[in-house]
């Protein structure tokens, strides 16, 4: 297992630039399995999740194969087998992407229940009440879903809670259901308008992604395409927020800034200035962090996956700020850690209220989920002394070579081996 190690107190200086979207790839690659032929996937991000993904991907029975960094061919004709096992959903919850694919190609799907995560309960009720309605028939058997179909039908599916996964999910099944589905209070993402947009190079027929109601024509069959997927907007932030909390200044090369205004009108609030130049987009740090209150929601709001980083920074900017989470009932296991570095928060069932400090100090400390984690590495580029950061597993599912570019950027920070 390896540790990540920061000394704080340098500056983020230079330019850098962002990975594919880890949660535009994993739908992607499990949107093959909808298709016939061999699909070339570029700008697919070196990471766990990725891997996973191709992991349970040919235990379906499809080929890929890398042709060049991140560039990856998927094949698929012959599935092999309908079944998500535990021990791939347990470590990736995003495999309960297969099942729309799996129902609406081979009209049946055995994929174990994903259970809670360090995040929150994340249940799928959505996803299967969405795919009942379509005309599956769906048991819960050994913790597994099982699910067969003579064939979906389009159907109106309304759903209570903004879902992005229960989204594409269904959206994928529609592709290939009879008649026309319509999805209502549907995730508007910017990742799921980049599977609609796959979706629709490989042949289907969908309109209003990006907006709350989007309609998928069924269609008999789609085949296989080229598709190069969108930056990774939550690597893009984190680096930005990197920026405020080491009073930095970066350019991010190939940034979209239009998939992080909520983020962006919040850094410029405490202090952060950006410009678009030639270069791409450039922020600049204030040398004395302000306060800004924030409350996540789903897109375009501010979103939850930014919530432990923001508040990473807030733990050092001048006054009382409130973070509010309203997406996942247990994301706050951040907190704890960044007291262990001198951070003052004090939470109150869904809302932390931090009260600056000038600096935090280097501490051992746990890593306990992806975005986390990221916020522990930013509170350590800022921190006097030392951090080491431990069970790094988590970083490494969702963000690529993290301590090689902000090494890149000038921060002190290496990975070595340990043996437990
Ligand atoms: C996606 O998770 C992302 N994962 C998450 O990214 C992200 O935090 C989250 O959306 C919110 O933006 C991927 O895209 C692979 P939801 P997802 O369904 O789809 C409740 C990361 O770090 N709900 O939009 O699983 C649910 O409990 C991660 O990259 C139901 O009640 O999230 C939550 O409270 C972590 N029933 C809310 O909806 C359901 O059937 C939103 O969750 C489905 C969801």
């Amino acid at each position: 297992m390896d540790k990540i190690i920061i000394q704080g107190g340098r500056r983020l200086k230079g330019e850098i630039s962002i990975s594919g979207s880890k949660n535009a790839a994993l739908p992607l690659l499990f949107a093959t399995i909808l298709t016939e032929g061999t699909s070339t996937l570029h700008h697919i991000p070196e990471l766990k999740d990725v891997l996973t993904s191709l992991k349970l991907l040919s235990k379906l029975g499809l080929h890929h194969k890398k042709i060049q960094t991140h560039t990856y061919q998927v094949q698929c004709n012959n599935m092999r087998s309908y079944t998500a096992t535990y021990d791939l959903v347990k470590t990736m919850r995003a495999s309960v992407l297969v099942l729309g694919p799996l129902l609406a190609r081979v009209r049946k799907a055995k994929v174990s229940l994903p259970g809670g995560c360090a995040i929150g309960a994340r249940p799928i009720n959505l996803h299967l009440k969405a795919f009942e309605k379509m005309g599956a028939k769906i048991d819960i058997q050994g913790g597994y879903v099982v699910a067969s179909t003579k064939k979906l039908h389009g159907e109106l599916i309304r759903f209570d809670t903004v879902t992005v996964t229960g989204t594409e999910n269904v959206m994928m099944a529609a592709t290939l259901a009879q008649g026309e589905t319509v999805i209502e209070n549907a995730a508007r993402e910017p990742e799921v308008i980049d599977l609609a947009q796959a979706l629709i190079a490989m042949g289907a027929r969908i309109e209003g992604m990006g907006t709350k109601t989007i309609h998928i024509q069924g269609v008999d069959q789609l085949h296989a395409c080229q598709y190069s997927i969108i930056p990774d907007r939550i690597e893009m932030g984190t680096f930005l927020m990197g920026v405020a909390i080491t009073h930095g200044d970066i350019t991010i090369t190939n940034a979209k800034s239009s998939m992080l205004v909520a983020l962006i009108e919040k850094l410029k609030e405490v202090g952060v200035s950006f410009e678009e130049n030639e270069r791409g987009l450039r922020a600049i740090g204030p040398k004395i962090l302000k306060t800004a209150d924030i409350t996540t929601a789903p897109f375009p709001g501010f979103a939850t996956d930014f919530q432990a980083q923001f508040m990473a920074c807030m733990t050092v900017a001048k006054g009382t700020s409130v973070i509010t989470e309203t997406i996942f009932e247990n994301r706050f296991m951040h907190v704890s850690e960044l007291a262990r570095m001198g951070a003052k928060i004090r939470v109150e069932g869904h809302r932390a209220i931090i009260e600056g400090i000038p600096r935090l100090s280097g501490a051992p400390l746990m890593a306990s989920d992806l975005r986390a984690s990221a916020a522990l590495v930013l509170a350590g580029l800022n921190a006097e002394g030392i951090t080491e950061i431990h069970r790094v597993y988590h970083i490494d599912r969702g963000y690529e070579h993290i301590e090689r570019k902000f090494r890149k950027l000038g921060a002190k920070i290496k990975r070595v081996k340990v043996k437990y």
